[in-house]
């Protein structure tokens, strides 16, 4: 998918046109009025799934509301699904819901009592607790990007398996690896516009057989309206499902970063310590990535290319690292740039660069620094820098 997602000068500059933002489909799932509902906050067993995606900010822009989550999304367009199946828990039907963000609410699409999904992710077991599903949901992407869209698709999932590994550790529990089957799409009524990214279990394996669920779930379209690039959905119904299960750091101020998380617009460099920028550096990382930290403007720390901590180039790229990304230009307020490349272009690297870079986003927030996720570069510019693909960069400064 490379060659057919390439940003170029010569795609760049046709691209000038303008978006019709009437135009947007929903980037809310929304089942019929008839469903039960029940309000996730009431269900205190279910906070680390009410902090994994949720609306952290709202306002009204062009008589259209604007909501920004807890995770980042390129262009702000929420690619993504989550559906649970819920088995034991108190205070509960135990069934298959999905996640209403705007509402905060549980919507039960099918009740189940000695069926369930669980043959469908590798489990002969009832299991007590949740099953996570995340989709995504091509179209509310491709929208605005073409078949760039395929590498934002993958770089959001990875920031929201990220914020789902962290929201359910915070919470004492802990996640559990399924092996997806393929039938597991159609028996969750999945049509042609909606594909699984990732699948979770937070809970235990029980003791009791399960039989599979035999009736598809209804179904019900992602969006108001749809278009299908026949590259793109080809594309992402090929990937495999991510069931890896990420490192996280833990930090005890959660619930504060998870809500007050927010791409940078603006940097004031002054507002970076030096001892920041190392200990971002310092984050582990995913053996199928490469990270390129460039620092441009520090207090001690000399600027220059880094690796393993040291200064490996001195100079101060910050105009060829600005011109890379775009000509973007709020990033020449920065005092660092991570470059993510990896040794494979694929989805799976995509993810571990969306779920890397979510942790340098949790870990900004953390020291009062903020940070921007950029999908958007050159990508054969980036050669000059490493011969492995480019597939994400993040901009960090002070806190305006
Ligand atoms: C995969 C990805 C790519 C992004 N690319 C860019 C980019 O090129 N330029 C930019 O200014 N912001 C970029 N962003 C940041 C988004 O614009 C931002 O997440 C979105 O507007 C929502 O705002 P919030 O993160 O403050 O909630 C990107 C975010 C993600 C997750």
């Amino acid at each position: 998918m490379r060659e057919q997602t390439l940003l170029t000068r010569e795609w760049v500059a046709a691209k000038q046109s303008f978006l019709d933002w009437e135009s947007q489909p929903a980037s809310f799932k929304q089942y019929p009025p008839f469903c039960y509902r029940v309000a996730l906050n009431d269900h205190p067993s279910l906070k680390w799934l009410a902090q994994t995606r949720c609306i952290t900010d709202e306002h009204t822009i062009a008589q259209r509301p604007y909501r920004r989550l807890n995770v980042p999304s390129a262009g702000n367009l929420h690619p993504i699904e989550i559906y649970i199946q819920i088995r034991n828990v108190t205070g509960l039907l135990s069934g298959i819901y999905h996640l209403d963000v705007v509402h905060e609410e549980l919507v039960m699409i099918r009740e189940i009592a000695g069926e369930g999904i669980e043959p469908y992710v590798g489990m002969e077991k009832r299991f007590s607790g949740v099953i996570a599903i995340l989709t995504l949901v091509p179209f509310r992407s491709s929208w605005k990007y073409a078949l760039r869209a395929w590498r934002y698709l993958y770089l959001d999932l990875g920031h929201q398996i990220h914020a789902l590994c962290t929201s359910v550790r915070h919470f004492g529990f802990s996640l559990t690896k399924m092996s997806v089957n393929e039938r597991l799409s159609t028996i969750l009524g999945m049509g042609e516009d909606e594909v699984i990214g990732a699948v979770y279990g937070v809970g235990e394996m029980g003791e009791r057989s399960v039989k599979a669920l035999n009736s598809p779930l209804m179904r019900v379209q992602p969006t108001d309206y749809t278009e299908t690039i026949d590259a793109l959905m080809g594309a992402v119904k090929t990937a495999a499902v991510y069931t890896e299960i990420p490192e996280t750091l833990f930090y005890e101020d959660f619930l504060s970063i998870n809500r007050s998380r927010r791409s940078a617009r603006e940097f004031y460099p002054n507002g970076m310590s030096d001892t920041v920028m190392r200990e971002l550096m310092s984050i582990p990382v995913p053996d199928s990535l490469e990270i390129l930290p460039f620092i441009f403007q520090a207090h001690a720390m000399q600027p220059g290319l880094y690796r393993n901590g040291e200064c490996a180039v001195r100079g101060n790229f910050n105009s060829e690292i600005v011109h890379l990304l775009l000509d973007q230009r709020f990033i020449s307020g920065s005092n660092m740039v991570v470059l993510i490349h990896a040794e494979h272009f694929s989805a799976e690297t995509h993810i571990e660069a969306g779920i890397y870079a979510q942790e340098l986003y949790r870990t900004c927030e953390h020291h009062n620094a903020i940070c921007s996720g950029i999908g958007a570069f050159y990508d054969e510019e980036a050669s000059r820098w490493s011969n492995k693909p480019l597939l994400y960069a993040v901009a960090i400064g002070g806190k305006v």
